[in-house]
């Protein structure tokens, strides 16, 4: 097993970003100056400085996530426990208490079956309880708030079940909650019945809480090597203090793709990974980009309406789908391609058909070989239409390159809204749709709510119906 603990392995399976693509003399009037990135020098350097101070008054506590050691301890001695007792954990939870789960689950290996139920479609989430062996199952209920109606819809629909088949002794051992340490209705349902328990720290949103106990816990049940995963993303976050902003990964990341959008109408930023594995990576990072970004109002009450529209596609595969619009649609995206070196296995393709120059020319080149030429194909052809493309070089997908990967882009998020001028940490939007739906709902309080949704369909006009 590789030791992180030693400089030259951390530097060997370092994720390296490469940003020719994104620069003037590549794509012209599309890319970024180099005068345009210093001429921000000022205004970069007072932001680093203010997270600076913001992380150090605990203001940013999901940054110092990757050296907690209490939390970690207790989710690995649940997790253990869980291990003993149970083959499959599903996990109830939505958005921010999901995302980050499914994307750890689905990128790195595991030995223990976990599956992340996050909407209640009655088809899927039905078929799922229908074959789940319940003797055998532990359900994981996440929700920082401890009132989000899809998860506890959910839990209501799970506890139900497990008291009816179960009964009222054993029931309560097949639950284990994760949520806010003090405060929420799911916190006072730990008093009151006594399930297992984990806290999300205060102050660590949704989507920044992957290296809780939120996606931990999963995590360290399937099998997947938690320590690394942490120390990928202390080592990035090391990279991240550099002061000179050509050598900070998620400084540099951010300023390029805020100069890409305010100064090149580049509003659209596709992550584009070249890796089925890294799939979900992409949805996690179009959640913390959207939700952090987009945003109606300065931090000073201002009108924004700033952040660019995260987009996720998968190399090889939408090349044959979307690419054609990255490259001669609207002049309005950035592309993002995670490059994976070594995916881990080959798959080489026997040489036949040697006379047929269409197909023989494919023998003997493995299809991780195949797909790293297209990754390469596809930048060019990107670059050769003036598209602005950022590579991010990943050695292999393991827990510690996609901790990196993690700390990168959450860095780089609160990074870009300083340069935004927005605050990262709230979702107001996605707040006001909750509090609609408990107005329908008839849950006490959101009477205003509800009459909002009453009068909206009051308003639909008949004629604009077909
Ligand atoms: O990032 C966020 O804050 C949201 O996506 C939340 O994670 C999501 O709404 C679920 O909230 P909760 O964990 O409170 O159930």
């Amino acid at each position: 097993m590789p030791d992180y603990r030693r400089r030259a392995t951390r530097e060997a399976m370092s994720v390296r970003l490469d940003v020719n693509g994104m620069m003037a003399d590549t794509v012209g009037h599309a890319g970024v100056t180099r005068e345009e990135v210093d001429g921000l020098g000022a205004r970069t350097s007072e932001i680093a400085r203010a997270l600076k101070a913001r992380r150090g008054a605990g203001e940013l506590p999901f940054l110092d996530l990757p050296y907690q050691k209490d939390a970690l301890a207790r989710t690995k001695t649940v997790a253990n426990a869980l291990r003993e007792e149970s083959e499959t954990l599903v996990v109830l939870g939505i958005g921010g208490s999901a995302l980050g789960t499914r994307t750890l689950i689905e990128a790195l290996e595991t030995t223990r079956r976990v599956v992340v139920a996050d909407n209640v479609d009655p088809m899927s989430f039905g078929t799922l309880l229908d074959g789940l062996e319940l003797a055998r199952t532990t359900f994981n209920v996440i929700s920082k708030s401890g009132e989000t109606a899809e998860t506890m819809a959910q839990f209501l629909i799970v506890r139900d079940l497990l008291l009816r088949q179960l009964g009222a002794v054993d029931y309560a051992k097949r639950v284990v909650i994760t949520t806010d340490a003090d405060q929420g209705a799911l916190r006072q349902v730990v008093h009151d019945e006594g399930f297992r328990d984990l806290a999300v720290p205060a102050d660590v949103g949704g989507r920044f809480s992957v290296l809780t106990a939120v996606g931990l816990l999963p995590a360290a049940f399937a099998g997947v090597r938690v320590d690394d995963l942490l120390a990928g993303a202390a080592w990035m976050d090391t990279r991240c203090q550099e002061p000179d902003p050509w050598r900070n990964p998620a400084h540099l990341l951010a300023t390029l793709l805020y100069l890409a959008d305010a100064r090149h109408r580049r509003n659209v930023v596709v992550l584009m990974p070249y890796s089925d594995r890294l799939h979900c990576y992409a949805a996690w990072f179009g959640q913390l980009w959207a939700e952090s970004l987009g945003k109606a109002e300065t931090l000073d009450g201002k009108p924004a309406h700033v952040g660019q529209t995260p987009l996720s596609a998968v190399g090889a595969t939408d090349q044959h789908s979307l690419l054609q619009l990255f490259t001669g649609g609207p002049a309005d995206k950035v592309i993002i391609m995670l490059r994976v070196e070594d995916h881990g296995r080959e798959v080489p393709v026997p040489a036949a058909y040697a006379d047929l120059d269409s197909i023989g020319y494919l023998g003997g080149v493995g299809l991780g070989r195949l797909l790293n030429l297209e990754q390469r194909a596809t930048e060019l052809a990107l670059v050769k239409q003036q598209r602005p493309v950022l590579t991010i070089n990943v050695p292999q997908v393991n827990a510690f390159t996609l901790g990196q990967l993690i700390c990168l882009f959450e860095v780089a998020v609160v990074f870009a809204a300083g340069l935004y001028r927005v605050n990262p940490l709230d979702q107001p939007g996605v707040e006001d749709s909750k509090r609609l739906t408990y107005g329908q709902m008839g849950r006490k309080g959101f009477d205003a709510e509800r009459a909002q949704v009453e009068a909206w369909l009051a308003r639909k006009r008949n004629d604009y119906t077909l």
